[in-house]
């Protein structure tokens, strides 16, 4: 064979190695999350395996839109980082859809609604909701649930890269509040009924959505199928009683 047609060969070989939309050697899409979030996204402490709601949506998507992904495991302020300079090609972590996120990274529909929820210790009279939360309250750092505490002017915001350790400081009173999302706030209320309780009710509308980087944009319409397509099928309501 000529050079030229070496060449031809070489490089035609090479466009087929590298798939559209991956950068990665394993030619997997990564899907990035925070594994801090339960029941959403955590590390099984006898397996070590990622866990939980998000984790099997994503793995029932992935399926349904024929897409190979392999999650990643990063800290919450990373993942936002990471998805906004295209590090990750995907990301499910609970991800509230925000404007201010919208101009970082794409989002795919909604597919599941939370709010924020104040979570204070047993023998707290004070604090009866977000209105009037007073001294030092905790929140994963970057959160929905941060900003919120941010509009307090008599609170003062505490952040945590992990929110097991805002609730461990709660439950040791090192702070006097803890501001999250209403699902993972009920779990840890529930596993300390005699030390945790909710004051108030939720007071945020939120809508989490799978975050895709802006460089993956033809992955959002299939997202978007597979997720109109398992709502249909049930398979929301199966994942919600099954970790909810
Ligand atoms: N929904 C909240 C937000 O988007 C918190 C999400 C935190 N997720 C996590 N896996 N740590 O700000």
């Amino acid at each position: 064979m000529k050079r030229t047609a070496w060449l031809l060969l070489v490089a035609l070989l090479l466009i087929g190695l590298v798939p559209a939309g991956c950068s990665k050697q394993s030619g997997k899409l990564q899907v990035a999350t925070d594994a801090t979030w339960p029941p959403f996204e955590f590390v099984n402490t006898d397996t070590k395996a990622i866990e939980g709601f998000d984790i099997d949506v994503m793995t029932a998507i992935a399926e349904k839109a024929d897409l190979d992904i392999e999650f990643v495991n990063v800290a919450w302020d990373p993942l936002l980082t990471g998805m906004a300079q295209g590090t990750y090609d995907m990301a499910i972590s609970s991800i509230t859809i925000t404007e201010d996120r919208k101009k970082d990274m794409l989002f795919s529909d909604p597919y599941f609604a939370a709010g924020q929820i104040v979570v204070v210790g047993i023998n707290e009279t004070k604090i009866t909701g977000p209105g009037n939360l007073a001294g030092v309250v905790g929140a994963q750092i970057g959160t929905t649930g941060a900003f919120e505490i941010e509009k307090v002017a008599a609170a003062t915001l505490k952040t945590y890269d992990d929110i097991g350790f805002a609730f461990q400081d709660l439950m040791n009173g090192q702070i006097v509040a803890v501001v999250c999302d209403n699902p993972v706030a009920l779990g840890y209320v529930g596993e300390n009924p005699t030390k945790l309780k909710t004051a108030g009710g939720t007071f945020t509308d939120e809508y989490y959505g799978i975050a895709v980087a802006k460089r993956n944009a033809d992955i959002i319409a299939k997202l978007n199928t597979a997720i109109a397509a398992l709502k249909s099928e049930g398979k929301f309501d199966e994942l919600s009683d099954k970790w909810l």
